[in-house]
């Protein structure tokens, strides 16, 4: 609702009676005219949702120059994308983009590749400025306010924003370290089938956000749980993110388990396709759901540059076939070399991980001192870690340089 209009009396004052108490309201000051509620009142005055954006990785222009760090010295450790960033072919494709007339509104060209990719209807695909845009559009059309909406947790920040922007109640089910041998820690976050049916057969979620492979944990949900949760509850949709799904050897989904209606794949190209600055996303459901999503999204949400550049990098599967095999090699050697230097690390099907450091603020500073940004998971409720992708093999000999000294520092901690 607009909330210059209607009953609603969540300030005290009814919508009709700040019409009329409008000019009451304002002053005269030095000759101009202020509307001093207009200044001081807008929290009471408007409904707008208590939120607190999610916090990201990345590089931070801003926050880097206050610290006198020059951000082109710096390497990006702290969000998962290809390193080999965008292909040639994009920026051709970009750049030969129409820009003075409206791109197609539904990204059709874009849409239809897609649906063929992935060998699904084209009716079943709807393209985004980015699954962000995606996560948000698919709250606001199946959460009413006060229904619940569940998510595995730690994991991505945007479920939870989402979730309250459509004024519905936003619950996790919490996943523990099991043990894992296979680790230096001897522990890796695992996924649990079983509290997480039950969360869910408590709480009727209409909506549950998985994240697989799971950002932070770089845990998987297997594909016959997720199937069982379908099935059991029908009455919930479920969204499967998959933007970190490139190193799985297997698929997770299959066009049958779509056709169970409530299941919403979500895929990003933004991370191993390199188009974090174009935006790109897309969701891929049944038909009925697909469509839903198609009528609530603004029209050209996916403008014009992102709709030829994202065409073009599908033809680039052998870059992106490097893309995942270094990421795989270098997930490797970084977990064997930073646990060499005695720090816990976490397995992952991803290819970014968790290490315990201990002090996630302090670490980054001193990893930020040789050039390296790595993702402080503080706000991911895990404060003893941080989160790591792999680069190229010689920035990451940098990061594992930069965990040596951490390491130093750390042991002249202890003993000083
Ligand atoms: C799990 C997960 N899903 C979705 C996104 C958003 O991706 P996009 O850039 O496509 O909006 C991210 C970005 O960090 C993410 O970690």
């Amino acid at each position: 609702m607009n909330g210059m209009q209607g009953d609603d009396t969540r300030d005290g004052v009814s919508r009709d009676m700040y019409a009329e108490t409008r000019g009451a309201a304002s002053s005269r000051t030095g000759g101009e005219t202020r509307d001093t509620r207009r200044e001081t009142g807008s929290r009471a005055r408007w409904p707008f949702p208590e939120l607190a954006p999610a916090v990201h990785g990345g590089v931070d222009e801003g926050e880097l120059r206050s610290q006198g760090i020059d951000p082109a010295a710096i390497v990006d450790f702290s969000s998962n994308q290809s390193p080999l960033g965008a292909a040639p072919s994009a920026r051709t494709a970009a750049a030969g983009a129409v820009l003075d007339a409206y791109p197609d509104r539904n990204a059709e060209g874009l849409v239809a590749a897609l649906a063929e990719r992935h060998g699904v209807a084209a009716e079943q695909v709807v393209a985004g400025n980015g699954s962000t845009e995606l996560i948000r559009l698919i709250a606001q059309i199946t959460l009413l306010p006060d229904d619940a909406a569940l998510s595995l947790a730690p994991s991505f920040g945007e479920y939870q924003v989402g979730t309250r922007l459509a004024r519905a109640r936003f619950e996790e089910v919490r996943l523990e370290p099991a043990a894992d041998v296979s680790t230096s820690s001897g522990r890796s976050f695992v996924y649990d089938h079983e509290r997480f049916a039950a969360a869910i057969a408590r709480l009727r979620p209409r909506l549950c956000w998985i994240c697989s492979p799971n950002n932070p944990t770089g845990a998987v949900v297997p594909p016959d749980d997720l199937e069982r949760s379908l099935r059991d509850f029908p009455d919930t949709l479920f969204v499967l993110d998959e933007a970190y799904c490139d190193l799985l050897s297997g698929a997770q989904w299959t066009s049958a388990t779509l056709d169970l209606g409530n299941l919403l794949v979500l895929r990003s190209m933004t991370k191993l396709w390199g188009l974090a600055g174009l935006r790109l996303g897309y969701a891929i459901a049944n038909a009925g759901v697909a469509d839903a999503l198609r009528r609530a999204k603004p029209p050209w949400n996916v403008n014009a540059c992102a709709q030829a550049a994202g065409l073009a990098v599908l033809c680039e599967d052998d870059r992106h076939a490097d893309a995942v095999d270094l990421l795989r090699r270098g997930r490797d050697e970084l977990a064997t070399a930073i646990a060499a230097l005695g720090f816990p690390v976490f397995g992952s099907a991803a290819g970014f991980f968790l290490i315990e450091v201990g002090d996630p603020a302090a670490a980054r500073r001193v990893l930020l001192e040789h050039g390296c940004l790595i993702r402080d998971c503080t706000s991911f409720g895990l404060p003893d870690h941080v989160r790591v992708s792999p680069r190229h093999p010689e920035q990451n000999r940098r990061l594992i340089e930069g965990f040596a000294a951490l390491a130093g520092s750390m042991r002249a901690g202890a003993t000083s």
